[in-house]
């Protein structure tokens, strides 16, 4: 097996348990690079970046500044709220002040709701033809290519011509793309056009069966992708410890939260948020351990914070032999979490990276 490429994760609002006022601390940039810096002398290979209350670009562009070439932001972007060629541009630029190789998009396919307020009145399915089309103009771009290019969403002339002096620094590749969802038609996108399929943790049995499927489409395309899973992480030194943490995340949530994220239908969307729910139903448990879908795994996060909602609880030697369960399946990428962000980066690195890398 090849060495695992893990990243850690990124967002201004974090703590001990960040869905909740009291949990969370101050956000404040030299909090946020500290954080960068912490991971990456860790031995983080990059931070994923997720689409938040604040946008990605200046966060990240801030600690790209303060890390060093090894460590590769990856940013979340919704296709469609700029245009293709400003995004490579972008991209471009980004690669020209903090150097080449390091930046990666995270395709987000995103709500009805929340692009509606952007304009963009796509549902789910039609979004990923937009994604389709739009990912493969940037890629071409960031590549370099000038062109003329007549689609469903776009008409361009000429495009990139305004990019020559910037594309060369990329050598002719064009910008990776990571993305997850679950959807048939996501899968459909994944397998033509990404270069690194993520997913949300899920027993192994239906995750196989996934990636599986995902490996049989893009196939059929004649590629192969890259498998990476977004997990977050409880390890404590004993197992005993680390289900008593998972309980504390029950206890310090309060009513309000869990009615928001249960009822609100915002977060709602997408067969990944499905499988997700299906996992807990719903249902807020007395003890963490009561939703304990297979050893060591624990959907219950997303009972009170939106998107990845699996947790690993365990021991460092659980913990470890479950990501290398993950590892036998195929997975070669791993975008790991835990609260808060600054002391669990240490944690993790020091108990688990060395282990998950031999
Ligand atoms: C690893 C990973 C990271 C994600 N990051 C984001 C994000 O930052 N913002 C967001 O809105 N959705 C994010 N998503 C959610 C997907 O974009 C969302 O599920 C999408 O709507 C896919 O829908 P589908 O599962 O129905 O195909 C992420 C999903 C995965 C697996």
């Amino acid at each position: 097996m090849t060495r695992p490429e893990i990243l850690w994760y990124v967002i201004p609002r974090e703590g001990a348990y960040p869905w909740e006022p009291a949990g969370r601390r101050r956000v404040d940039l030299a909090y946020l690079q500290q954080l960068g810096v912490a991971a990456d002398r860790a031995g983080f290979d990059g931070a994923l970046f997720a689409t938040d209350l604040y946008d990605v670009w200046p966060l990240a562009s801030a600690l790209a500044a303060v890390t060093g070439p090894r460590f590769k932001p990856l940013l979340a972007v919704h296709p469609g709220l700029v245009s293709p060629t400003q995004l490579a541009k972008q991209a471009l630029t980004f690669a020209h002040l903090f150097g080449p190789d390091r930046l990666r998009f995270n395709v987000v396919n995103g709500s009805t709701e929340q692009l509606r307020q952007a304009g963009l009145q796509l549902d789910h399915d039609e979004r990923y033809e937009l994604s389709a089309e739009y990912w493969s103009l940037v890629k071409r771009l960031t590549a370099g290519e000038v062109f003329d290019h007549h689609g469903r969403f776009y008409e361009l002339t000429s495009a990139g011509a305004n990019l020559r002096e910037l594309a060369p620094i990329q050598g002719g590749k064009h910008t990776p793309l990571w993305f997850g969802g679950s959807s048939a038609p996501g899968i459909e996108l994944a397998a033509e056009h990404v270069d690194v399929y993520l997913t949300w943790g899920e027993p192994p049995g239906p995750l196989k069966e996934k990636l599986d499927r995902v490996r049989g489409r893009a196939a059929a395309h004649g590629r192969q992708l890259r498998l990476g899973l977004r997990l977050h992480l409880i390890v404590r030194d004993t197992e005993a410890e680390a289900w008593a943490a998972a309980d504390r995340l029950l206890d310090v949530t309060s009513p309000q939260t869990y009615a928001r994220m249960l009822g609100d239908p915002d977060t709602r969307e997408g067969e990944g948020w499905a499988r997700q729910f299906r996992q807990h139903g719903g249902r807020v448990p007395a003890k963490a351990r009561e939703l304990e879908t297979y050893p060591n795994l624990w959907p219950g996060m997303s009972l009170f914070r939106p998107g990845p909602g699996t947790a690993v609880v365990g021991s460092t030697a659980q913990v470890v032999e479950r990501l290398r369960e993950f590892r036998r399946l195929g997975i070669d990428t791993f975008i790991l979490s835990g609260n808060p962000l600054l002391e669990e980066s240490y944690r993790i690195a020091e108990t688990i990276l060395p282990a998950l890398r031999e």
